[in-house]
This record gives structure tokens, sequence and C-alpha cells, in this order.
């Protein structure tokens, strides 16, 4: 959630912070604040984003170690006090911390009962001020440290810098951190992609490490104080450049960056002689993918629709019953799990709690879990241990929109593999891969001209509510469709199977109720668009997507055309016009479309 960089070295700490801290900042932006050590340590913090915070930065802060964060608020609001880093009672102490201490009031109360004055509302705060306790007794960082997270439960990505001693400890569990090695310096961070731009070396750190860094040397240990190896491997890149570049913003570049994604998730992957689906990662042979029962799959917000549309697709095409589920309930409900069975988690940053927390249950009760992941080396890319890369390159805005395509890719190629190895003819899978490698191109030809996307946009800016529905493999698509408009626009909206309309929502049609209707030229049409009818008849105005030429072009209000399509991949192209919606509405109403309000791009909190 919150974002991490540190650095030690021979150059001056603070512009790498910044620009470190600028890398990560999608990752949370309540409050920003940096700490860097010139004999003395200086602290600088401010409610907002890292530009603010840069704002009230002296010209010349000397320093060459030092450590940034950019904060997701959970225990305390959004307040300068609350923001990191924060210091022990002397300032001898100061920390940066990811994650969530569990027993913080405990700890809090402790420290109070010893005459410590909490300046800070956060759970992190206590560990500054027992970690100078801890010093006291051996003035030793490391053993200070060690103690100290002995006596805390959570999950914790925390650095430490000390007045008195030229190193920074790291400490791991169950929130990422990564070290990257430069020559006679070392970055920190907790988005190892973010390192690319400094050093292509890094250490992972795994649940439960300690490391003490100075600018030439790790030392890693256990939690219970083993001496650890120090594994340094080497950062892969992904394609893509993680700067704006022409556009305005990520979300718009993100947008139009997915004809490329796609050609990159689908190169080397299907093989158009066999009419079957290549995807190595997975390391299942087609006698082993015969005999799977049922296949499931997690994931949350925008994976969770992918894993859906996944679901069908699977079913369809494989003949194997599939199920969703939402991440941050599975565990909860003490799923029976199937070792035999075939389990997907399915994530864009391989960093959401909720996710992870699903995997390792599924894990523990004895069966493997398989990640359709974009990020490369992620917490829950190396959790599972096999999977998929979607390689969509780096996504920056918050709202996910060229890792959703790349999503659907990979689990249709899934499907696809599947499906050639129990029910679906050579011919078939050939059809399929046809269609796939149009897709790019499809998309590329709708994004040339994109339709009255401004008509729809002043149809839902100023409404209370929006619906989206579709029906089939199109019900999906509308929940996706409906987050986007919901995380940039922040006008509710509603998304449905379109049949189940007239069970309830139609309650709420008003004259003038916006509804996105999505509509391909599916074996489902007619039946959604007896929907459009009972909609335009209490009034409602129809935003249509459907396929360019259909006979249904003049059933709405505003009537979006997308290139024909194979009826299985429609999604693809059907979701381009609400991602533009979403982008343009935004915009409308001035939100800050990359960094919509309290949200975060990876959610590394249950
Ligand atoms: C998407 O626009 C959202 N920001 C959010 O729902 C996201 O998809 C969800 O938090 C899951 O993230 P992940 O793919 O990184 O696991």
């Amino acid at each position: 959630m919150c974002g991490i960089f540190g650095y030690i070295g021979s150059k001056r700490a603070t512009p790498i912070l910044v620009d470190g801290l600028r890398r990560l900042e999608y990752r949370g932006y309540d409050s920003t604040g940096i700490a860097v050590k010139n004999g003395e340590i200086s602290i600088f913090k401010k409610v907002g984003k890292v530009s603010e915070m840069q704002s009230i930065l002296p010209s010349n802060i000397q320093g060459t170690s030092g450590i940034g964060h950019t904060r997701w608020a959970t225990h305390g609001g959004v307040t300068e006090e609350n923001a990191h880093p924060h210091a022990s009672s002397s300032g001898d102490v100061v920390i940066v911390h990811n994650g969530i201490i569990n027993n913080s009031r405990i700890l809090r109360a402790s420290l109070v009962a010893q005459g410590v004055e909490l300046k800070s509302e956060t759970d992190s705060e206590a560990l500054a001020h027992i970690i100078e306790i801890e010093l006291a007794v051996d003035n030793n960082p490391e053993a200070a440290v060690r103690r100290t997270l002995q006596k805390a439960s959570g999950t914790w990505g925390l650095c430490v810098l000390f007045k008195n001693h030229d190193v920074i400890v790291v400490a791991a569990n169950g929130s990422t951190l990564e070290i990257g090695k430069g020559d006679g310096e070392m970055f920190i961070s907790s988005d190892g992609p973010t390192l690319s731009e400094f050093t292509d070396r890094v250490v992972h750190l795994h649940d439960d490490d300690i490391a003490v860094l100075t600018a030439t040397s790790i030392t890693r240990s256990s939690l219970k104080g083993d001496r650890k190896s120090v594994e340094v491997s080497v950062l892969e890149k992904s394609w893509g450049e993680a700067d704006l570049g022409e556009y305005e913003h990520y979300m718009l570049k993100e947008i139009h960056e997915q004809p490329d994604a796609l050609r990159h998730c689908i190169s080397g992957r299907l093989d158009r002689v066999r009419g079957n689906g290549r995807l190595g990662g997975l390391r299942l042979s087609p006698s082993a993918l015969a005999k799977v029962p049922h296949v499931r799959l997690i994931g949350c917000g925008t994976a969770l629709h992918a894993a859906e549309i996944g679901q069908l697709l699977i079913e369809k095409l494989a003949r194997i019953p599939a199920v969703t589920h939402i991440a941050s309930e599975f565990r909860h409900n003490d799923p029976v799990i199937n070792p035999n069975a075939l389990h997907f988690a399915v994530s864009q940053s391989g960093e959401t709690a909720d996710t992870l927390s699903a995997i390792k249950e599924i894990q523990l009760k004895g069966a493997q879990v398989y990640g359709v992941v974009n990020v490369v080396g992620s917490t829950i890319a190396r959790q599972c241990g096999q999977g998929v890369y979607i390689h969509s390159g780096p996504e920056q805005a918050v709202a996910s929109t060229k890792a959703f395509s790349n999503m659907v890719v990979a689990l249709t190629m899934f499907a696809l593999q599947v499906g050639r190895s129990r029910s679906i003819s050579k011919e078939k899978g050939k059809e399929i891969i046809h269609g796939l490698q149009q897709i790019p191109h499809l998309i590329e030809e709708y994004l040339e001209d994109v339709g009255p996307i401004m008509e729809a946009v002043e149809l839902v800016k100023d409404a209370k509510s929006v619906f989206f529905l579709g029906r089939g493999i199109s019900a999906p698509v509308a929940k996706e469709g409906a987050l986007k408009l919901m995380e940039v626009a922040y006008i509710p909206c509603l998304a449905y199977p379109a049949g189940e309309m007239k069970h309830g929502p139609i309650a709420l049609l008003e004259e003038g109720s916006p509804i996105i209707f999505v509509v391909p030229n599916d074996h489902v049409k007619e039946k959604t668009v007896s929907a459009i009818h009972e909609s335009k008849a209490r009034g409602a105005k129809i935003i249509l997507i459907h396929e360019e030429g259909d006979e249904i072009s003049e059933e709405g209000d505003v009537n979006i055309a997308i290139p024909k399509v194979h009826p299985l991949l429609s999604p693809l192209l059907t979701v381009v016009p609400m991602q533009l919606i979403a982008y343009h509405t935004a915009l409308a109403l001035g939100n800050d479309v990359d960094r919509p309000r309290n949200l975060a791009k990876s959610v590394t909190v249950e």
C-alpha cells in the first residue's frame, strides 16, 4: 500500500529518495516524507503527494543516507503527525514502515506507561521508540531491531535509520522489500521494478528477514538471529516505459498501450499449426490437464472481473466446471480444497494481500496455485512459483486497463490449451487463435475512431448513478466498466447481468437515468435488446456499445461502435470505450485521474 524507498552510499540522498518515491507514489499518496542523515537526522513530511513534500524541502540538504515513505492511511487520519518517517523520543532512531502492527495498542500502552510521549496515532511509531529503548541495552542496531520485532505481531516492511550508526537496518514480514545493490551504494524499495532505474542487481528479502546495509555490504539474518546467505539476482526488465511520454495521463497512455501489451502477452504462446495454446510456465502436460476436475480463480477488483471472464471461457472451451472467488472472502469461508483441482490467482501487482492470503489458504490445504501476474518477481509470483506472466509492462495509473486485457488473454490461452486436450477440435482452436491475433489490430482500429465518447460523458457526468448492463461474457465486462467509472469519476455505478434488471434494480430508473449496455454480436444479443426496450420505456438514456454494422446500432441514444470481433473475445474490445468514458468523465469533473482519492495501486493490507 505504502511505498518505501531508501538509500545509503556516497551521493546526496535527497534527490534519490524523491526520485524513488515519485516512482512509488502510485502505491499510496495520502502523505509523503523523507528522513536524511547528516550528523543529525532531519525529517521532512507533508500531507499530499511527493511534489507537495518536495516543495517544502530546503534546496541543499546534505547527507548520503536516508529513508522515505508515501502513505496510504490505515491507523490514524491523513495528517502530518501520522505521516512517516517516525522518530524516537530523542530523534536518534527514525523509521518508515509498511504493513500493520496488530498488537500496536498493547505496545503503545506499555510505552506510555514508561513515560514515552507518542506523537502520532499510527501503529508504526511504537517501533521507533522500542528500537531506541533496545538500542540502549547493547548499542547494536541489528539486535535492537530484532528484539523489537520479536515483541511485535503483524506485517512489516521496515527501514530504520540511526543517528549514531552508519547503517540502515531493514526487515520484511508479509510486506515486500527489495535491496538494490549498486557500486558503493545500496537502494531499498518496496517495489522491485522501481529499482531498475538505479541498478539491475537485487536481493529479495523473505518473510522474517532482517538485513543490515552499509554502502558496500549486506548482512542478512532471520528474526531468530541465524545468519543467512545473500542471494543477488538480476532484475528482469519488462517491456515499456514507466514514463508518460506524449500522454497527459498514465490512464490514457495505458489504454492506448493495450494493442502492444496484448502482442507481448501472446507472443510465442500460440501454436497455429496445432491450434493450441503454449503456456510453458504452467508446466502441465496434456494428460494432466485432461484429468483436472474443476478450476477455481481468485482475484480482487479488475483482476476478479478478468477471472470471471476466464471462468466462462474455461467452461465454454475446456468443458471443466470453473468458479471465481473474491479473494478477500475466500479464506474466511473455510473453503473445501480439492488438491487435484487447478487454482489460479490473478493479480496485476502481485502484492495484493487478500489474494496472497487466499493463495496461502489453498496451499495450506494441499493444492497448487498458478499465478496470472504482471509484476515479475512479485510476492504472489514467488509464492505461487508457477504460472503465467501477463507481460503488460508497467501499469502506473491506479485504474487498471491494460492489465485487465492481458489477464483476459492469458486466461483465454489457458482455456484454449485445456480445451484442446479435452474437447475442442484443431479447427476450433485455430479459429480462436486467428481471432486472438486480430485483437491488437482491432483495438488500434477502434482507438483511431472512438465514436461519440464525449456524448456518453455528457450523459453520465452529472448523473446520480449509472447502470452498466451486459449478458453472458459481457456481464463481467459491465462490472469492469462500472468499477472504472466509480474509481476515477466517483459516481455510484451499478453493474448487473442485463436479465437481472427487471428483478429489482429497474426500480431506480427515472427520466434520463443513464445506462451503458454492452451488446456484442453474440448468442445473448437479442435477450439484451429486450432489456434495452424495458429500460427505454421507463425513461432511461441508453449508451449502447455494439459491433459496427449490427442491426441494433441505432437502439441507443448514444451508439458506440466497436469493430466486429470473435464472440468469445468481445470483452477485449467492448471494455475499451468504457475505459475511455471513465477517463474523460474524470477529466470533465476535474478529478485526478491517475491518483483517484482514497485509493492505492497495490493493496497490501487485508
Ligand atoms: C483496478 O482498477 C483497481 N485499482 C483494483 O480493483 C485492482 O484491480 C485490485 O486492487 C487488484 O489489484 P491486483 O491486480 O494488483 O491484485
